[in-house]
């Protein structure tokens, strides 16, 4: 048990959005997020459908499509999910693993808890947050 919880704080270490949290707060944070490995293909969010999940990819890449068009393919370290989250719109993307992945999975109540930790995880999440719209858009 011990040793999951500190391989869990090892995974959110790798997580640019966490780079700047101390032990003791990747260590909250492990406790809000569930992992999971995904096989190649697996949907794991779906445009248009109502979410209530934010996910960070730790490994492998997912890739993001808007009215099956293919805009982005996301890396480690990346995350998605985000606008649902904030906005209460449906999803505005399909987000699939294109490639076998490793993903972090936070629940909507655990991802405010996230916001509302800290003023620089908020603003990490907001400017990405701005850019997809920005980009969204222009296409
Ligand atoms: P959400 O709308 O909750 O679900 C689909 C997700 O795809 C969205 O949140 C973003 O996380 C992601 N997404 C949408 N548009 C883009 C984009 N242009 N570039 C990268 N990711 C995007």
């Amino acid at each position: 048990m011990r040793l999951r919880k500190d391989a869990k704080i090892e995974l959110l270490r790798q997580v640019p959005l966490f780079s700047a949290c101390s032990k003791r707060e990747l260590s909250e944070i492990s406790t809000l997020a569930d992992e999971l490995s995904l096989p190649e293909g697996t949907t794991m969010v779906e445009e248009g459908k109502l979410g209530h999940e934010f996910f960070l990819l730790v490994e492998g890449d997912a890739e993001v499509r808007r009215g099956g068009r293919k805009v982005k393919v996301l890396g480690s370290g990346s995350f998605f999910g985000e606008m649902a989250l904030v906005s209460s719109l449906p999803r505005n993307a399909t987000v699939k693993a294109a490639t076998p992945v490793r993903v972090l999975v936070v629940h909507e109540s655990g991802f405010r808890r996230l916001l509302h930790s800290s003023p620089g995880i908020q603003l990490k999440v907001l400017q990405t947050l701005a850019d997809r719209a920005a980009e969204n858009a222009l296409h």
